[in-house]
């Protein structure tokens, strides 16, 4: 089975950037879920067949509320799916709660993302599109989750019995084939490719 791949911009591309990165990846494999800033979202609906993920989105209603951005907002232009508690944005549980059942009523999918066995418990409950598993202290790392937790993807595969993807630190096609070996249904990735001179040759190495 191909695993499912969920590609997070982060910060560490915008604007003309990110089209660019977004292009590279679109050839590469047009089911690549990518997740970026929600300014970027426009340009990249507009010029490629991606499913999108904006990587935030507040649970403010319309009206009377500067700065914040709604999940009809992002859906309006063009997102397919939102990341919700990713562990550089953290969210109150009763947040969480109440923004996935508002994505999910306007059709927006969510990807939710836990930071341990105990919240991927927790998180279930919410049957999320998307169940992702990043260790926090790996994020960015050069260990791979694959590599340092493999115990607990294991045992997230054996007790929440639910389709889950795990992040962090993935780098070689050696740690996602350990990822899904160990019950993942595929991989988040970030630095790996956004911070890589040439992208295309490392989805291929990664993924191809
Ligand atoms: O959401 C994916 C991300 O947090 C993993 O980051 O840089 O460790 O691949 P990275």
């Amino acid at each position: 089975m191909k695993p499912i791949v969920i590609i997070n911009f982060k910060t560490y591309k915008s604007g003309k950037d990110t089209l660019k990165l977004a292009k590279v990846i679109e050839k590469f494999d047009k089911k690549i879920i990518i997740g970026v800033q929600a300014t970027d979202l426009h340009s990249i609906y507009s010029l490629t067949n991606l499913p999108i993920f904006i990587q935030h989105v507040d649970f403010v209603e319309s009206g009377k509320n500067t700065g914040f951005i709604t999940p009809e907002a992002v859906y309006d232009v063009g997102a397919r799916g939102v990341f919700l508690n990713h562990s550089e944005h953290k969210l109150k549980y009763r947040v969480i709660k109440k923004t996935v059942k508002r994505c999910k009523k306007i059709g927006l999918k969510v990807a939710v993302f836990a930071g341990s066995l105990k919240e991927a418990k927790k998180l279930r409950r919410l049957k999320p599109d998307y169940l992702i598993y990043e260790p926090p202290e790996l994020v960015g790392g050069k260990i791979s989750v694959s590599k340092a937790k493999p115990e607990i993807i294991g045992k997230i595969a054996e007790k929440l019995k639910y389709p889950f993807l795990v992040g962090a630190g993935v780098k070689t096609s050696e740690d996602i084939k350990i990822a899904m070996k160990l019950g993942a249904k595929g991989i988040a990735v970030s630095s790996a490719i956004t911070k890589a001179k040439n992208p295309k040759k490392v989805l291929k190495k990664l993924l191809g």
